[in-house]
């Protein structure tokens, strides 16, 4: 009998901070019409105290376990792919586990820059597909904001802050996750990087006055590589479902620039009503701009169920990819009413008790074992 892996819930969240090109035009050198023109932006939204990748990502999560109808304790699995985590380590995944009270889950981050939302959907659809596992969470999670350098114009027009999550469950009806495209070139890896910070140039007083803590980018030679594999890997994805690019109703591409998604589709032949594109409201929110514009377009009612998608994405690393799937929705038999997102407020303060409680008593276990010693 053959498994499938359906996208069953979905749910986004982006920060309260409203940053529009007017308001970068007091900070940096630059203007409204250049950043509209050349990028398509018209403003971004900026994580403010308090918010952070993983608690943007956990409350997409939670909103996508609401529309599966799944409890947060029958998941598996949960992948957060991110550029932005929390941490070098933990993984966000673990602390997204933590917030939405995943009490049964794995969990591990993905880094593979704004194409890691596709390889993350793959990792998930293949666990589903083995039998290995049944339900998986797959967030895409970020606060690029965090490692912008608000003084340099040629990069702190683009990003904007936000997360968005699917729900990935088995089934043996078919549809869902249908094939992938997965590719790296890390001979770019210099056209988009953090170049401090990690094992090769740790931080230091140096690195901090050098700003190499922050993202850098050859803009123009992303943009040429972009408009490249974009076309190959929708092609290569779809062809490898069974789909011919006209059977395709939706293209879903990573968000980054207008003219690098009409260019793409151009040279793919597929009009731009057939292109969800949504980044002059939310810039380029990285591995979060996929499933950003998704959500959006089902929740417009634009995407149905039925619909022949292929998301598609690129970044640093140089890395690029692209998945096909056929849009089902929530599984029918998952007609019951999930408890936590009837109480949403009390499942928080559930969530925290939770969480305090597994603190207070690998504190007191400490203190035992300590003496014992
Ligand atoms: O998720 C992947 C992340 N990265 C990307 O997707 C980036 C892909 N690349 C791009 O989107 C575009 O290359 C940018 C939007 C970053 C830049 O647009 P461009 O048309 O490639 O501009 P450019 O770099 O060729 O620069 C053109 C001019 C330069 O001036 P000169 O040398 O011609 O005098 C820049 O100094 O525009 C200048 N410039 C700006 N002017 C006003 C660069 N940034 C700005 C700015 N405002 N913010």
């Amino acid at each position: 009998m053959n498994r499938y892996a359906h996208i069953t819930g979905w749910g986004i969240s982006v920060p309260d901070g409203l940053l529009t090109n007017d308001d970068i035009a007091q900070m940096v050198d630059t203007s409204d019409e250049w950043i509209l023109s050349r990028t398509g932006i018209r403003q971004r939204y900026i994580a403010g105290d308090g918010q952070s990748t993983a608690t943007l990502g956990a409350d997409a999560a939670l909103q996508a376990l609401e529309v599966a109808r799944v409890s947060p304790n029958d998941v598996d699995l949960i992948i957060v792919s991110t550029s932005s985590p929390e941490h070098i380590f933990p993984a966000t995944a673990s602390l997204v586990q933590d917030r939405i009270g995943a009490g049964k889950a794995g969990a591990f981050d993905l880094s593979a820059a704004c194409t890691g939302f596709i390889i993350a959907l793959n990792m998930a659809a293949q666990a589903i597909r083995t039998g290995s596992i049944e339900t998986a969470l797959v967030l895409g999670a970020e606060t690029l904001s965090r490692l912008v350098n608000w003084e340099d114009r040629t990069t702190c027009i683009l990003f904007g802050d936000g997360a968005g999550a699917f729900v990935l469950q088995a089934s043996e009806e078919p549809g869902g996750v249908l094939s992938a495209v997965m590719r790296s070139d890390g001979s770019g890896g210099d056209l988009l990087t953090v170049p401090a910070g990690g094992s090769k140039l740790p931080t230091s007083p140096e690195t901090i006055q050098d700003g190499l803590h922050y993202i850098q980018m050859n803009g123009r030679e992303v943009f040429r590589f972009a408009t490249r594999v974009m076309k190959q890997a929708t092609e290569e994805a779809a062809e490898q479902a069974g789909m011919t690019l006209d059977e395709v109703n939706w293209i879903i591409p990573h968000q980054a620039n207008q003219r690098i998604i009409e260019t793409a589709a151009r040279r793919l032949k597929i009009p731009m009503e057939r292109v969800v594109v949504n980044l002059d409201r939310f810039g380029n929110t990285s591995t979060a701009s996929i499933p950003l514009a998704a959500v959006e377009a089902i929740q417009d009612g634009r995407v149905k169920p039925g619909d022949q998608i292929v998301f598609v994405g690129f970044g640093a690393g140089l890395t690029w990819g692209a998945v096909a799937a056929q849009w089902t929705g929530p599984l029918p038999e998952e007609k019951r009413v999930v408890w936590p997102y009837r109480f949403y407020t009390l499942y928080q303060v559930y969530t925290r008790l939770r969480s305090l409680v597994l603190r207070f008593v690998r504190f007191v276990e400490g203190v035992i074992w300590g003496r014992r010693r």
